[in-house]
């Protein structure tokens, strides 16, 4: 059996630390193990490994320097929400909206598939810092892994090493880890391109011990640990305890002409723009305007000594939605790619580049598939999954904030949050209030995306963007919301948006991508006390005359027609809300009740088809 080396290049002097890495050897019989240390050379290392494994295709040094692509199993492409739990020490911390099994029933069914699952492989120790190493608002993990796929992913995402090992020190606190592909080798057996465990596959969270394991997949979020099992999960866990929040949000920073910068934080579920509006790129005619980026998925906040809310990314690259992105849709995604990637299920052209749909018009000829097949283009089956991914390290992204590292945050001026709705959701609105805006996100919907198994396109209440990411009651995290609000002097103005309503014929209603800039102008000078906006049945609205049109052939009328308020349509959406809330009656917080009386009142005593020139009230 292997035994844990003490050493690496540097000393382990964590003695609780090296005590669970033995055990978790001994029960996963690992053929080796190694501590990661996060350099260069380990992270090279590991990428010739999997290129000799087939894993990874090296391609080609001039048009990808240092950058590899690779296809998963079919049965391993995005998060499985199904076979995520949360194993809080009772079903009711859980709450409604995750799945729940009792830990003392849950822990020996996982020891039982661990046992001897790394047979045949190395198991690595990868110790990592979420957020800046050493900062105080960040947190250390320990992830234990049989994947060197997932060991080079952590180095990108995460801050991997020595360093963190020195803020450990002898007896640090961290999150434990473990993760297992399940698919362990007997003697001689060969290894698969892509092992993964295709029948049994667990997401799992002890809130209470601080610990996660996860078994059978080796992709994205089920697999890298630090992300969404940590970042999401685990600290919003720890955020209710200690007062702060972990949010499925970007952070942005938007500069004015005049050189002064808000920062703002956005929640968008998965697959629904996050990486884009983040690494925003203004329309030409927006002449000193600039957008900076601190992060793309995840954001840590706390309240600061001067009252204002404080915000880091706990990230160190992007795990981002592969189609669609372009050097239009975004250009400066375009650029953090262009070397040192990993893209995981995209085509792969013959001369080694990679393609997806919507990279170009026109799909390269010779492409091989996400499945390692000749593509057919005429056979109606997209060439890249429409989950594909690149991990990329944030320092390539050309508008990367100066202080997206800064120890202690960025101030936060406003939150904005939008789902993915064809129809009702207009493009822009600002909530009454702190409440009101915490209803808003609350009962926020949207359609489903690949990023997760399910029924694409069906519209789900997906709160705060966190449906699949809460780590406790929902219901409780609504309240943490609100008391979050009322313990800070001035709370940030809250938005909804929607950048995804189409017409009867299906094409979207809004261009989408840089032109959201044009609202973000509006949010931005409306936090200043610098734009106007009229009131509507559901909150503040600008007008046409409002919102910055230069350059644009935006017309008025179809301005109107994406911004117009159905009394029907909500009539549905409230039935929703109300659905939503009879699932967590029991911790349902009380204002909720009313506000949506209130929202149902103003749509009733509203012209049944609420528009900005007519409906003013
Ligand atoms: P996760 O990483 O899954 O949390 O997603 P994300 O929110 O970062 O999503 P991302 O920015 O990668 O966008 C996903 C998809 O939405 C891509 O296919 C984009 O092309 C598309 N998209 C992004 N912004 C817009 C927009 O403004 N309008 C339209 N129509 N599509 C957009
Ligand atoms: C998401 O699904 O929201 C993601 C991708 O950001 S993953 O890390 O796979 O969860
Ligand atoms: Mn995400």
């Amino acid at each position: 059996m292997a035994a844990i080396p003490t050493q690496s290049s540097y000393p382990i002097l964590h003695q609780e630390l090296l005590a669970w890495a033995q055990q978790m050897a001994d029960l996963c019989q690992p053929d080796s193990i190694q501590w990661c240390d996060g350099s260069k050379k380990e992270y090279d290392t590991l990428c010739e490994l999997l290129v000799s494994k087939g894993t990874f295709i090296r391609l080609d040094p001039k048009k990808r320097p240092n950058s590899f692509a690779c296809f998963s199993d079919p049965s391993d492409v995005a998060r499985v929400e199904d076979r995520t739990y949360i194993c809080s020490r009772t079903k009711e911390d859980a709450g409604p909206t995750n799945n729940w099994v009792d830990p003392r029933e849950m822990k020996p069914r996982l020891k039982k598939l661990f046992e001897g699952c790394m047979k045949g492989r190395t198991m690595y120790v990868i110790p990592f810092s979420m957020g800046p190493v050493g900062s105080a608002l960040s947190q250390i993990g320990v992830q234990v892994t049989d994947s060197e796929y997932v060991v080079v992913n952590m180095h990108i995402m995460t801050r991997v090493g020595s360093k963190v090992m020195d803020v450990l020190g002898k007896e640090g606190e961290y999150v434990k880890c473990l993760h297992s592909v399940g698919a362990p080798l007997a003697a001689g057996q060969q290894d698969v391109k892509w092992p993964t465990n295709q029948t049994v596959k667990y997401i799992v969270h002890y809130p209470e011990d601080r610990a996660i394991v996860s078994y059978g997949s080796g992709y994205g979020g089920n697999a890298l640990l630090g992300k969404k099992c940590f970042a999401l999960r685990i600290a919003s866990s720890m955020a209710q305890e200690q007062g702060w929040l972990a949010e499925h949000m970007l952070l942005m920073g938007v500069e004015n002409p005049d050189g002064e910068k808000t920062y703002i934080a956005a929640a968008f579920p998965s697959a629904c723009g996050k990486t884009n509006f983040a690494m925003l790129i203004p329309p030409t005619e927006f002449q000193g305007w600039k957008i900076t980026t601190v992060g793309d998925d995840i954001a840590w906040i706390k309240p600061g000594a001067d009252g204002k809310l404080y915000a880091i990314n706990p990230e160190a690259g992007y795990f981002g939605v592969a189609p669609g992105t372009n050097a239009k849709t975004n250009p400066n995604a375009i650029e953090s790619i262009r070397k040192d990637t990993i893209f995981t299920n995209v085509g792969v052209t013959d001369d080694g580049d990679v393609w997806w749909e919507g990279l170009t018009k026109e799909a390269p000829k010779n492409l091989t598939d996400w499945k390692g097949q000749r593509w057919d283009p005429s056979a109606g089956k997209p060439c890249a999954h429409p989950n594909a991914r690149f991990t990329a390290p944030a320092h390539q992204n050309p508008c990367l904030d100066k202080d997206w590292e800064n120890p202690n945050g960025v101030p936060i001026g406003a939150f904005i949050f939008g789902g993915r709705r064809s129809t009702t959701i207009p493009l822009i609105y600002q909530a009454h209030n702190w409440n009101s805006g915490v209803y808003l996100a609350a009962t926020m919907g949207s359609e489903m995306t690949a990023a997760a198994f399910g029924e694409v396109g069906k519209v789900r209440r997906d709160p705060f963007a966190m449906l699949p990411f809460c780590g406790y009651h929902m219901g409780d995290y609504f309240n943490h919301w609100l008391q979050f609000g009322r313990n800070i002097p001035n709370p940030p103005r809250v938005f909804g948006v929607n950048w995804f309503r189409k017409d009867e014929d299906g094409n979207f209603q809004w261009p989408g991508f840089g032109e959201n800039m044009r609202v973000l102008k509006w949010v931005v000078e409306k936090i200043q006390g610098k734009s106007n906006a009229v009131e509507s049945p559901i909150g503040w609205m600008p007008h046409y005359d409002d919102i910055d049109w230069t350059g644009s052939d935006f017309t008025r009328e179809q301005f109107e027609a994406i911004m117009a308020i159905d009394r029907e349509a909500w009539k549905r959406e409230l039935l929703d809300h109300a659905e939503l809330f009879e699932r967590m009656y029991d911790k349902l917080p009380k204002e909720f009740i009313f506000m949506r009386e209130l929202l149902l009142s103003s749509l009733w005593r509203s012209p049944e088809k609420w528009r900005l020139e007519t409906g003013e009230v």
